[in-house]
C-alpha cells in the first residue's frame, strides 16, 4: 500500500515537472489519514505517532481537518501538485468522506491544475460494495492507489493513472525489482474473477445491510457501550461510547477480531466473501462482548 502511494505521489510530482512546473511538489492531505510507513506516506499523514522519531519530516505536505473544503481550498499555492485523499478514511476511524466534498475537491483541482489522488488502499476492490469506493460519488480521481484486497492476502499493491496524468512516468522513471511479478499478478487477476462475477459485489451490499442492521440494533439494546454504526459496505466502524481498546478486548476475550481507529472507533473488515451464518456469529459475539462490558459498568455503579 505504502509503495502504490509513493508511486501515487511521485507520478503527481512529475505530472507537474513535465508540464514545465518543477515548483509544484506539495500535496494536500487531511486529518486523520493515514497512507502507510514509508518516510513520504507518514508525512503524508501527519500523525505524530507515527512521525515520531524518524528525523525531519519529508517536506511536500499540507495538512487540513478532515472534510474541511474550504480549509483545502486556502491551503493550495503556487506549488501544489495534488490532493491526497482517502474516500473512506480507515485508520482515521471508518469516515466516509461525503460526495459533495469529493464533489469539490475535483473542482478544485480543475480550477488550479492540481491532480486528485484517491487512495484506496483501504476502501477498495469490493470493500465498499464496489469495486471502487469512489464510485458512489461519482467522482473520479487522476491516479489511484490500491493494495490490500487486491491481493486477497498476498503482498501486492498497484498505483492506476489515466494516460494524462502518467504524461510523466515514462519507462525507467520508476520501478522495483518485483514490481509486475508473475505470482502477484495472477492472485491480483484471481481475486479479481472474483470480486468482478456477476453478483458478487451486490451480494457485498446484501450482506452490510445485514451487519449494518445488526450491529444497530447491538447499538440500540447497548448504547453505553455503543454510539453509533458507521462506514460503507463492509467497512464498519463501532464509535464507541468507552474507551474502545476495552471494547476491543471485550470482543477479543469472545475470538472475535477486530482493529480499533481513530475517533474512539472500532474498525470491523470481514472477508467479502464471509457467510450470512459467520455473519450472525460475529453479531452474537459483538453482542454478547458489549453485553459484558454493560453488567460490568452496572455492577460498578452499584457498588
Ligand atoms: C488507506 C491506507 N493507505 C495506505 C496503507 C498502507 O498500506 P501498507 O500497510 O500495505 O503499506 C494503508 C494500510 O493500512 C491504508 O489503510
Amino acid at each position: 500500500g505504502s509503495e502504490a502511494l509513493e508511486c501515487a505521489i511521485k507520478t503527481a510530482r512529475r505530472y507537474q515537472f513535465v508540464n514545465g512546473h518543477p515548483e509544484r511538489f506539495r500535496v494536500i492531505t487531511f486529518e486523520g489519514a493515514f497512507h502507510g510507513r514509508t518516510l513520504a506516506t507518514i508525512a503524508a499523514g501527519g500523525q505524530y505517532k507515527y512521525l515520531e522519531g524518524f528525523g525531519p519530516k519529508v517536506e511536500g505536505f499540507d495538512q487540513v481537518g478532515f472534510d474541511d473544503i474550504d480549509a483545502a481550498e486556502k491551503a493550495i499555492t503556487p506549488e501544489t501538485a495534488a490532493i491526497l485523499i482517502e474516500p473512506v478514511q480507515g485508520e482515521g476511524g471508518i469516515r466516509p468522506v461525503p460526495t459533495q466534498s469529493l464533489k469539490r475537491l475535483r473542482q478544485l483541482c480543475e480550477q488550479h491544475g492540481l491532480l486528485l489522488i484517491f487512495d484506496e488502499v483501504q476502501c477498495g476492490i469490493g470493500r465498499t460494495g464496489k469495486l471502487f469506493a469512489h464510485e458512489w460519488s461519482g467522482v473520479t480521481p487522476d491516479i489511484m492507489a490500491i493494495a490490500k484486497g487486491i491481493g486477497g492476502g498476498f503482498p501486492m499493491g498497484a498505483c492506476l493513472a489515466t494516460d494524462e496524468a502518467a504524461v510523466g512516468m515514462t519507462a525507467g522513471v520508476h520501478g522495483t525489482t518485483f514490481g509486475g511479478n508473475p505470482l502477484a499478478m495472477a492472485v491480483g487477476n484471481a481475486v479479481l474473477d472474483v470480486v468482478l462475477e456477476d453478483g458478487f459485489l451486490e451480494d457485498v451490499q446484501r450482506k452490510a445491510l445485514l451487519m449494518k442492521q445488526g450491529l444497530a440494533s447491538v447499538a440500540d439494546e447497548f448504547p453505553e457501550i455503543i454510539e453509533d454504526i458507521r462506514g460503507a459496505g463492509l467497512m464498519l466502524g463501532l464509535k464507541c461510547a468507552m474507551p474502545n481498546t476495552k471494547v476491543n478486548m471485550a470482543l477479543r476475550d469472545q475470538n472475535l477480531l477486530a482493529v480499533p481507529a481513530g475517533d474512539n472507533v472500532i474498525r470491523l473488515l470481514p472477508p467479502l466473501t464471509v457467510t450470512d451464518a459467520e455473519i450472525h456469529e460475529a453479531l452474537n459475539r459483538i453482542r454478547a462482548g458489549a453485553k459484558g462490558l454493560a453488567e460490568a459498568i452496572a455492577s460498578a455503579a452499584a457498588k
